[in-house]
């Protein structure tokens, strides 16, 4: 009980941090008080430098307190702040879509460092919050943007960003798994113009690993982003690739996200379906995550 113990600064922080040490690490736990006393408490970054001996109020108290108890029942932060910092953009994020992840923005940052010459459409399939649709508009501010996405509450979230930033990204309810579907979808779209990029970070976990799964993303991220059936992991991506190969550019890419243990099997599916110079890249934590594939 943080608060009914001692509104003293180092006291309440030491007590924080006992609070969230079996279920963070040191760095999450200073990241997660420096947020709270920003969004919560409306103490600026500058000012918390400073606050060796600021006494919390008990209202101030109390509020930490919930946040500990709301953390500790395996709310994903990111959900309790209501948003979170994808690529330099703020994007709103709750039970709706998947919580952006770091290794998703290196996706897109090695989109964005191999386009110099600006592409002109752009499609993210399975696009979930956003995220990835609407950092790559703001990078490519004439591009025309769009996002495939089966979750009806994701594309409402993701629209809900797109409006707050500004940006002019589409989002369409599209199945990539029907076949017939996918294919009038991209028929329509590509009437003025073929795809010059096209982007995917579907589903691609086995349903044997749930078990194994921390209960912060079973209980509260949608299921229908995570799970793919255990006998066929490449679902997706065999779908997608088949799909979009006659309505990329002569000169498209294609990027995938990858489950580091089916990289190696997604790129040779790409090289058997006829994809050039199949391109494979670590992320920060050392797994092979990524590939980029030309037509
Ligand atoms: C791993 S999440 C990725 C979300 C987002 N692109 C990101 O990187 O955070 C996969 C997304 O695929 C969507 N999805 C699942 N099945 C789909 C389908 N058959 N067609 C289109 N989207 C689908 C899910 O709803 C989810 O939003």
């Amino acid at each position: 009980m943080i608060g009914e113990k001692s509104s003293d600064f180092k006291d309440q922080k030491d007590l924080f941090k006992e609070a969230l040490a079996s279920d963070f690490s040191m760095s999450e736990i200073q990241q997660i008080w420096r947020q709270i006393l920003t969004h919560f408490l409306s103490i600026s970054p500058i000012e918390q430098i400073a606050m060796g001996d600021h006494q919390f109020s008990l209202q101030e108290s109390k509020i930490i307190e919930r946040i500990v108890e709301r953390l500790q029942n395996k709310e994903p932060f990111q959900h309790i702040l209501g948003e979170v910092e994808f690529y330099g953009l703020e994007l709103k994020s709750d039970g709706r879509a998947l919580i952006p992840r770091p290794e998703t923005e290196e996706l897109v940052n090695w989109i964005i460092e191999d386009n110099k010459a600006l592409p002109l459409n752009i499609l993210d399939i399975c696009s979930g919050s956003g995220c990835i649709a609407l950092s790559l508009s703001q990078a490519f501010q004439d591009a025309q943007v769009v996002g495939y996405e089966l979750s009806t509450e994701a594309i409402e979230l993701s629209e809900e960003n797109a409006l707050a930033l500004k940006l002019p990204v589409e989002f369409k309810y599209v199945d990539v798994l029907d076949n017939e579907q996918f294919t009038s979808a991209l028929k329509k779209q590509t009437k003025l113009g073929l795809l010059d990029i096209v982007v995917s970070n579907p589903p691609y976990i086995p349903y044997c690993e749930k078990d194994s799964m921390d209960d912060v993303v079973l209980k509260h991220e949608p299921e229908m982003a995570l799970f793919v059936p255990n006998e066929e992991p490449l679902l997706f991506y065999r779908k997608i690739a088949e799909g979009i190969l006659p309505f990329l550019s002569t000169c498209g890419v294609l990027y995938f996200e990858c489950h580091y243990l089916q990289l190696e099997n997604t790129r040779n599916m790409l090289l058997e379906l006829g994809f050039n110079n199949v391109e494979k890249r670590k992320d920060l934590q050392g797994k092979w995550r990524m590939l980029k594939a030309q037509k």
